[in-house]
């Protein structure tokens, strides 16, 4: 594998694969890597003959209360797991590459990234656009993987590449989870051991209300019924319990259409997102 820092190194790489008429993936990360980055790489071997991994912890999708400092960062046993999983190339830019001085151009799509996480954390989708806009231009890559389980992140890109006739194919790999139901995700390494338990609650409730709601429940009365199980199991702050329609991500009020039930809370420091499709029977 090879590990990269610099852009002309880069793009001597890409281009001898494009040369060879080389089909190029790449898995876009923050790095902390753990099952669930696994399984998009595992999908990008799939989509491509060519796997990049991008490791960056972007400044510009954290707000100024957030983890960006203490963002787990373990780049030595992530690239030698990507190694392993014989992954072709692992692109780490340093924040001086990504925005050099005068950085000036910011992507932001609005509509789908208005509500949910873009309402509890504003500018976070501006900075997840700009980001993944620029590794586009920097990897040029065929087919990009992204998870479901950042679901709106997933609605943003699609709309993005869409609208800029950018040319990606964007494939959404399924939520992974853990045996207890819990979506897999790097911050649920801050948990305690109790609040562990107790997070088990969000999938849970999120997979009862699909059932209620695909039976016919009205819509109003599950989503405050998900917000009373959290709450009863001990997250502290319930930020959105929300059904929406499966693209744009505007609330539907009746099951009508393809939806996604989608939810976020906090256990301890911890912030929790997690989702669930909802198909009209
Ligand atoms: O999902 C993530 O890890 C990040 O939001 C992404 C897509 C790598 C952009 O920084």
């Amino acid at each position: 594998m090879h590990s990269i820092r610099r852009l002309e190194e880069l793009g001597e790489a890409l281009s001898a694969w494009r040369a060879a008429g080389e089909r190029v993936a790449l898995v876009p990360t923050m790095g902390a890597l753990h099952a669930g980055h696994m399984a998009l790489v595992d999908a990008a071997r799939r989509a491509g003959d060519r796997v990049v991994v991008s490791i960056f912890v972007n400044p510009k999708q954290f707000g100024p209360n957030e983890d960006l400092g203490k963002y787990p960062r373990r780049e030595q046993s992530d690239a030698r797991m990507l190694a392993e999983a014989g992954v072709d190339l692992l692109w780490m830019p340093s924040v001086e590459i990504m925005y050099p001085e005068g950085f000036a151009t910011t992507v932001s799509v609005s509509g789908v990234s208005d509500g949910l996480d873009g309402a509890a954390r504003p500018g976070h989708f501006d900075g997840v656009a700009t980001v993944v806009a620029k590794l586009f231009g920097q990897v040029r890559p065929d087919v990009a993987i992204f998870g479901e389980k950042d679901y709106q992140q997933l609605a943003v890109i699609r709309r993005m590449v869409a609208d800029l006739d950018l040319g990606v194919e964007i494939v959404g790999l399924p939520t992974q989870r853990d045996v207890d139901g819990l979506a897999l995700s790097s911050r649920n390494a801050y948990l305690t051991d109790d609040e562990r338990l107790a997070a088990r609650a969000l999938p849970r409730a999120l997979g009862e209300a699909v059932q209620a709601l695909q039976s016919g429940a009205p819509v109003d009365e599950v989503l405050e019924k998900v917000r009373a199980k959290l709450t009863a199991a001990g997250f502290e702050a319930v930020d959105y319990v929300a059904l929406c329609d499966a693209e744009t991500l505007v609330p539907v009020e009746t099951l009508d259409r393809p939806a996604r039930l989608l939810a976020a809370a906090k256990i301890g420091i911890t912030r929790l997102i997690d989702n669930l499709a909802v198909t009209p029977e």
